[in-house]
């Protein structure tokens, strides 16, 4: 018979690995939608560029960064280090954080940002 503290221990794995397998399950939902809303402008698992620039490493990067993209003067001056609060809202609506940025796609779900932006942390 299982003492309570083993229960309550077994419990608790039980609950550590169900928040794991969730988390796994949000990344690759937020790997689909990055490849459905972003992979047609952007790589992140090479560091090749496209109409975008490459996007690996991005969360804790300089805005403006990449070398060999050729960013739109806005986006050089932004003075930006994307962080997930910042990233949001640059896909919420990029002209309102950098007025005159080249990239021009709203994404207008909640959802899907938070999905996309913490696949973009895992890369
Ligand atoms: C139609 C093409 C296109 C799509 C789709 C697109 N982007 Fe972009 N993105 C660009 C371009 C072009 C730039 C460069 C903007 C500039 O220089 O002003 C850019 C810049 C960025 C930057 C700034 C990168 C840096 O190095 O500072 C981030 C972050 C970004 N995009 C994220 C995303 C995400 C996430 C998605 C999908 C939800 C997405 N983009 C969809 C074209 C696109």
């Amino acid at each position: 018979m299982m003492h309570t503290l083993e229960k309550i221990a077994a419990a608790g794995i039980a609950t550590v690995l169900m928040a794991l397998q969730a988390h796994a399950q949000d990344t690759a939902a937020g790997q689909k939608l990055f490849q459905q809303r972003c992979g047609a402008c952007h790589q992140i698992d090479s560091t090749r560029n496209g109409v975008g620039p490459h996007l690996q490493g991005v969360v804790g990067r300089s805005a403006g960064s990449v070398d060999g993209f050729r960013y739109s003067t806005a986006m050089q001056g932004s003075g930006i280090t994307w962080d997930a609060a910042q990233l949001d809202t640059f896909l919420t609506n990029p002209g309102g954080l950098v007025k005159g940025t080249r990239m021009t796609q709203r994404f207008a779900k909640a959802d899907e940002r938070q999905a996309i932006i913490d696949f973009l942390a895992t890369r």
